[in-house]
């Protein structure tokens, strides 16, 4: 509809609208200029790596030695990696709804079975120890953990990460902790990684992080796991036989946005917090649209559930998929059906795109909305 000349406002982007800090662009321009343009090692530059490994002290309170780090692709390359490693044909993975929808996807392509268990608004999108436990079987190969979690921002605290690590020492699942947005929190609760929280689940947790959200990064595709060395290992070896390595230019800016001036972070997350607080009292003021607010990350997910049945543009809204297509219809805005993250009651927003464009794609919704019978 944009190529047409249709004026869209998308509220559909997984990317910070921030460009990438200057000092971290011009760590890669150098990088270009010297020669950084080869092949590095499989599992990345030592010097990333052990760049890595200092952050996760500095920042995380754990410990590792670069040996148990692989440089990827991005984090969702990292993720790839893992379930590669990990899953035999038929083992299960749970992973927590609403989720992000490229687990179920990367565990299936490992031979894997996603095994969903669900947290709906009313708890804060979050679940509880005794669910997961529940979900477990003798088949359950590792449990996925996002907090900050897209899509819904919500942030598990650390007495609940503890109880969640606690109840798991009983069993002998992996955690993979994708803790990709754990800078972007907005009301001063850091997020506690599992492993930390509950030390005697290091030796099977997979740390999982990257550049992307934090340094606007998205493009330069660099992200890592930190885990058990053996299994580190096979995953390098994955690696090594499909991608070889990240970019050469870009892990070296990598090691400037881990452990340089770190000043461009705030700014960024003091006007994301501005955009989630507008964003929240706008949704919240529509008949039928209920919008907790959600703690980090980038995203609102409201409930719209109440809507369904309601007639817009002449047709009846029967779910997600429905509800965002006659919103692009007859609004002309761009929403996420909150299906393709499990959760069908619930669109996605994303707040990453101008105060001006919200306001705008605020004020078509509202109008919307209001139009439905
Ligand atoms: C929860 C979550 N994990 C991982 C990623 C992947 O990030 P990367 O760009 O590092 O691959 C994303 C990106 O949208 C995400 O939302």
């Amino acid at each position: 509809m944009k190529k047409q000349g249709i004026d869209v406002i998308g509220f559909g982007a997984g990317e910070p609208d921030f460009d990438t800090p200057s000092n971290i662009k011009e760590s890669g321009i150098r990088a270009m200029e010297k020669g950084y343009t080869k092949y590095t090692a499989a599992a990345g530059m030592p010097e990333l790596r052990s760049a890595i490994v200092e952050k996760l002290s500095r920042e995380n309170g754990l410990s590792y030695s670069p040996s148990q780090v692989v440089v990827c692709c991005g984090a969702k390359h990292a993720l790839f990696n893992i379930f590669q490693a990990i899953c035999d044909e038929g083992d299960e993975v749970i992973i927590l709804s609403p989720y992000w929808v490229s687990y179920s996807e990367a565990v299936k392509l490992s031979g894997g079975v996603p095994v969903i268990v669900s947290a709906g608004m009313d708890s804060g999108f979050k679940v509880t120890p005794e669910q997961i436990i529940q979900a477990v079987t003798d088949r359950t190969k590792a449990l996925v953990i996002n907090s900050p979690c897209n899509p819904t921002g919500a942030v598990y605290t650390p007495a609940e990460i503890e109880a969640i690590g606690r109840a798991l020492l009983d069993t002998d699942l992996y955690i993979v902790s994708d803790e990709i947005y754990e800078r972007l929190v907005y009301d001063g609760t850091a997020p506690l990684s599992i492993a930390a929280a509950v030390p005697g689940l290091k030796d099977r947790t997979f740390i999982v992080n990257g550049v992307s959200k934090t340094y606007a990064m998205t493009g330069w595709r660099i992200g890592y796991a930190a885990g058990p060395e053996e299994e580190i290992k096979a995953a390098i070896s994955i690696q090594s036989h499909s991608a070889s390595a990240p970019a050469h230019f870009a892990q070296v800016a990598a090691i400037e946005a881990i452990s340089g001036d770190q000043s461009s972070v705030g700014p960024m997350v003091q006007e994301f917090r501005r955009r989630r607080d507008y964003m929240v009292s706008r949704l919240s003021s529509m008949e039928g649209v209920q919008c907790p607010t959600p703690a980090g990350a980038f995203y609102v997910f409201p409930r719209v559930s109440d809507l369904y049945g309601r007639t817009l543009g002449g047709v009846v809204i029967e779910n997600s998929a429905d509800f965002c297509a006659q919103m692009l219809e007859v609004a002309r805005i761009a929403l996420v059906p909150g299906s393709g993250f499990g959760a069908d009651e619930y669109v996605r927003l994303s707040y990453a795109m101008s105060m001006d464009s919200i306001e705008r794609g605020l004020d078509r919704m509202a109008e919307a909305v209001a139009q439905m019978r």
